[in-house]
């Protein structure tokens, strides 16, 4: 993938290469190694967009852990609409455990919030969240991003699992837009 790349009626510029990324994840997943041991967490990897976060961190992860997938689709084409449609697929009790959630960004946070609440409402013993990018200026909410690879400008992003309108996903490095 060269340094700008076009999808759709948008230019993206190349910003978060592979091995700034990689790096990033060497980091937190041994701060996971570190905290978490012994406490068999649950990792619940919110889908789509954190996929290849997912994949990437959690290989990385030596404790023992189960991991769990839930889809929060509440997000259509530039717009955080910040209302969960659905949450499919939390089928496991998550009480008393110690619980990770991997999402891919987060902008306002709302998505995170509202899914957050349910997960409470499930008695973990903790919760944490691990992402890979942090919008600082378009966060609303107060809840600790506990192992973050990045924050960012509140620009839009693509690639490393991250979409614009369905397309641009499958990239290892991240690009962000030169035409908002
Ligand atoms: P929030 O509820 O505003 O925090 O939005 C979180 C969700 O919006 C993420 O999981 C992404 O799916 C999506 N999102 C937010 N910012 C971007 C971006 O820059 N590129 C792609 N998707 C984004």
């Amino acid at each position: 993938m060269s340094d700008t790349w076009v999808i759709r009626d948008k230019v993206f510029t190349k910003y978060l290469t592979a091995d700034d990324i990689q790096s990033a994840i060497r980091t937190i997943a041994s701060k996971i190694n570190q905290e978490l041991d012994g406490q068999v967490p649950v990792f619940i990897v919110v889908l789509n967009g954190a996929f290849i976060f997912a994949s990437d961190l959690i290989k990385k992860v030596k404790i023992d852990c189960e991991i769990a997938f839930v889809k929060l689709s509440s997000y259509s084409g530039m717009e955080s609409t910040g209302t969960i449609k659905e949450v499919i697929g939390l089928d496991i009790s998550l009480k008393g455990r110690t619980v990770v959630v991997i999402e891919d960004i987060v902008d306002t946070g709302l998505t995170l919030h509202g899914f957050l609440k349910q997960i409470n409402d499930m008695e973990p013993a903790a919760v944490k969240v691990a992402a890979c990018l942090l919008k600082p200026d378009a966060f609303r909410m107060k809840f600790p991003i506990d192992y973050l690879c990045f924050s960012i400008p509140n620009e839009f992003v693509v690639g490393y699992g991250l979409d614009y309108d369905g397309l641009g996903r499958n990239s290892s490095d991240i690009y962000k837009i030169l035409n908002g």
